[in-house]
């Protein structure tokens, strides 16, 4: 009975302690590409009022991580702890607010002749990246300017429905 007691007393203080260390992410994809789908605990900072993490996503498509404590209140109302929450999920273990959020948004080929030797007009090599701008129903696109060919998100060129040189693609702007 004392074991099992003491047990409980040090998975309780030891959960209390984990919990009140708890760090987050704190990053703008606006200043900070990575912050899109950041991979692990690297730049996790704690945080200095309560465990809770937050990710979430603002009207112009950029991706906001940081501490619950800090959050605006006209923004807590859209945060949940649902793991399908489209625009705030909060967590609370470490790091919890990495990876890919809104995490079905969609991979682009990235390609731009105007400031690389590449030839953006060659099948495609690599692996895409998430778009750096949230859109619902984004799409990847190849688009010309000039005799230079770019691939690219819908996102980053929303003009492209007006121009005959751009075409919306299926996949990831294969
Ligand atoms: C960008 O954000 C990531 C994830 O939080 C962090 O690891 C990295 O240090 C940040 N980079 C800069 C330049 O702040
Ligand atoms: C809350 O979510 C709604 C619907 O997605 C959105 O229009 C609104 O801007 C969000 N509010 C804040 C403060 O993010
Ligand atoms: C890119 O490759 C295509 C297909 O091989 C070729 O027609 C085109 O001239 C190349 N463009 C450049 C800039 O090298």
């Amino acid at each position: 009975m004392i074991k099992v007691t003491l047990f409980l007393f040090l998975f309780g203080v030891s959960f209390l302690f984990e919990s009140s260390n708890a760090q987050c992410l704190q990053c703008d994809s606006g200043t900070n590409a990575t912050c899109v789908n950041p991979d692990g605990a690297s730049g996790a900072r704690a945080c200095s009022n309560g465990a809770q993490c937050y990710v979430r996503v603002v009207d112009d498509g950029r991706v906001l991580r940081g501490c619950q404590s800090e959050l605006p209140d006209t923004a807590k109302e859209n945060c949940s702890d649902k793991e399908d929450e489209v625009t705030c999920k909060l967590c609370n273990f470490n790091a919890c607010n990495a990876g890919l959020f809104p995490h079905h948004r969609i991979f682009c080929h990235f390609c731009d002749e105007r400031n690389s030797n590449r030839n953006c007009s060659l099948a495609i090599e690599g692996t895409p990246s998430p778009c750096r701008t949230f859109l619902a129903n984004d799409k990847c696109i190849v688009r010309k300017e000039g005799d230079h060919v770019i691939r690219q998100c819908l996102s980053d060129y929303e003009d492209c429905s007006k121009e005959k040189s751009c075409k919306v693609c299926d996949s990831h702007g294969m």
